[in-house]
């Protein structure tokens, strides 16, 4: 593949066509990370799910392989999709599909059934109702076939839901090592209830637990999962995350899909958020994963060791998506983030950083320090992929100051005159990060869709304030601190936007430390 189409992401995955949601199944196997996801083979908007899938030696390098399960009926008589699901290894060949010495791989997905009909298992659906499938590989990943004597496996939402059956879905399984048995997560979409179910054979499945409404419940609540994190790399102190998409119903400040989580514990059978940091359906104790707006029905990787995680998040938002200007794909993944848990002033916060080979994509960075920026700096023509290390001291602000009245950042992708420019930043008032694509080239295909993104950041305790902000052809993903604080937005500035400065606003900032890298593509 060229890549080089205008908005071509370079070091993100995107499909060289058509229509790509939600990343499903991923798995490690083998020294290969596995992405499958969402994807409508036959066009560039969303229909005739399948999965799709690509594989890469570094999270950075991806390569496309051919459609791994296929819509049912493909393209004219489409009778089951298949939604979201995640994939597992059966080591001990739980299930019993793996033959002649094969471990099998597992895929636990949604069908979606757009017409009612008789299944070959002689199970019955109607039109619109959504179950819990599984298929397997024996062939690592490459090819699969569905259980069809049985699926779907879960046919109906527990009785007591049993009028859910159309918003029944995303099952996220994983292998519990302490009670020696596989959980699955799914979503009753509409009525913000997340289900919990074990198995000893990823065949049946007992529903042991119901969490939720908790926090934020605008919308639908898809694609949960559920994992272990030691905080402060002890793991004698483990706590659960649970993460839910929402849509609509995105962090405050956005419009359309958006992706919370909470802390936890949980002993193989029940979730139970930590104290304090929940309350009835509401936003005011939500944890938001990330606060811009495209970074959606994020999951994490199995087959890593146990308390590595790394996940990857759908880079688009259902307010627009289908309507993003990009040919003949439309939308690409975020970058793999690796997880950890650090105490941040006093609280257990959710870290992310950036995972990607950067040796191998990196230029040699160019720094530039300055005791004082005032106004702007210029910077020049530095590129189109990027990576920066923006660092700077905190500033008082005057007592009653308010939001846009003292900033710093970087401008970037701005044209040379600045008419079209993104600013990326921080507002010592209201001590939060921003990125403001008001001016950032095409906003014009959604209305909503020229805005500021804000996330809460404190200074570092030596009251720096530092951004690492990665920009490609169509996106900007800072991570702020240590990456405690996170805004992943797209945009789509014209392709001679090259040049950048640094700004300050207010007053000026002092001991500024600006680093420089130009990425490479990762499809070249
Ligand atoms: C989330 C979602 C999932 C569903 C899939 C269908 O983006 O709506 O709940 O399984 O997309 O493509």
């Amino acid at each position: 593949e060229s890549y080089t189409e205008p908005y071509r992401p370079q070091y993100h995955y995107s499909p060289a066509k058509n229509w790509m949601n939600d990343p499903n199944g991923l798995v490690y196997d083998n020294c290969t990370y596995h992405l499958y996801y969402q994807y409508n083979p036959g066009g560039d908007t969303w229909g005739a799910m399948s999965w799709g899938h690509a594989t890469s030696s570094d999270l950075t390098h991806w390569k496309e392989q051919p459609v791994a399960l296929l819509a049912r009926g493909f393209p004219d008589d489409i009778t089951e999709m298949f939604f979201s699901g995640s994939v597992v290894i059966d080591e001990r060949n739980t299930s019993g599909f793996g033959s002649d010495g094969k471990i099998p791989w597992i895929s636990m997905y949604t069908s979606s059934y757009p017409v009612e009909q008789v299944l070959p298992s002689g199970k019955q659906v109607r039109a619109n109702q959504q179950g819990q499938s599984i298929a397997y590989s024996l062939d690592q990943g490459e090819t699969w076939t569905t259980y069809d004597e049985a699926n779907p496996i879960i046919l109906e939402p527990p009785a007591q839901y049993q009028d859910q059956w159309e918003n029944f879905r995303d099952p996220n399984v994983f292998w519990h090592e302490q009670t020696q048995q596989w959980v699955v997560i799914m979503s009753l979409a509409n009525i913000h209830k997340l289900l919990i179910y074990t198995s000893p054979n990823l065949k049946e499945w007992t529903l042991v637990s119901v969490f939720g409404p908790l926090n934020a419940v605008g919308g639908q609540w898809e694609c949960p999962s559920l994992f272990p994190l030691p905080v402060n790399n002890d793991e004698s102190n483990i706590k659960w995350v649970l993460v839910v998409g929402l849509n609509p119903g995105g962090p405050p400040g956005t419009v359309g899909s958006g992706t919370q989580y909470f802390l936890g514990d949980f002993n193989g059978t029940t979730f139970t958020a930590d104290v304090g940091s929940i309350s009835a359906p509401s936003n005011d104790t939500a944890n938001w994963f990330d606060r811009g707006p495209d970074f959606y029905a994020a999951i994490g990787y199995n087959g890593l060791p146990e308390y590595e995680r790394t996940l990857i998040g759908w880079m688009n938002n259902w307010q627009y998506g289908q309507s993003i200007p990009t040919s003949p794909w439309r939308s690409a993944m975020s970058i793999p983030r690796y997880l950890s848990l650090r105490t941040i002033g006093q609280k257990t916060a959710l870290v992310q950083t950036p995972q990607e080979n950067w040796a191998s994509i990196a230029e040699e960075a160019i720094v530039s320090a300055f005791p004082s920026v005032a106004d702007v700096h210029e910077l020049g023509d530095i590129g189109k992929a990027l990576e920066i290390q923006l660092t700077f001291s905190s500033r008082e602000t005057a007592p009653g100051a308010v939001q846009g009245s003292s900033e710093s950042g970087i401008s970037i992708r701005a044209s040379e005159d600045f008419s079209q420019q993104t600013r990326v930043g921080y507002d010592f008032a209201t001590k939060q990060a921003f990125v403001d694509r008001t001016q950032s080239g095409n906003v014009s295909f959604d209305s909503t869709f020229a805005s500021v993104y804000f996330a809460p950041l404190s200074p570092a305790p030596d009251n720096t304030v530092s951004l690492r902000i990665f920009v490609d052809w169509s996106s900007v993903e800072v991570f702020g601190g240590q990456g405690e604080s996170t805004i992943t937005a797209q945009i789509f500035p014209p392709d001679n936007a090259t040049y950048a400065r640094l700004f300050s606003t207010g007053g000026s900032t002092d001991n500024v430390q600006v680093r420089i890298s130009k990425v490479r593509s990762t499809w070249a």
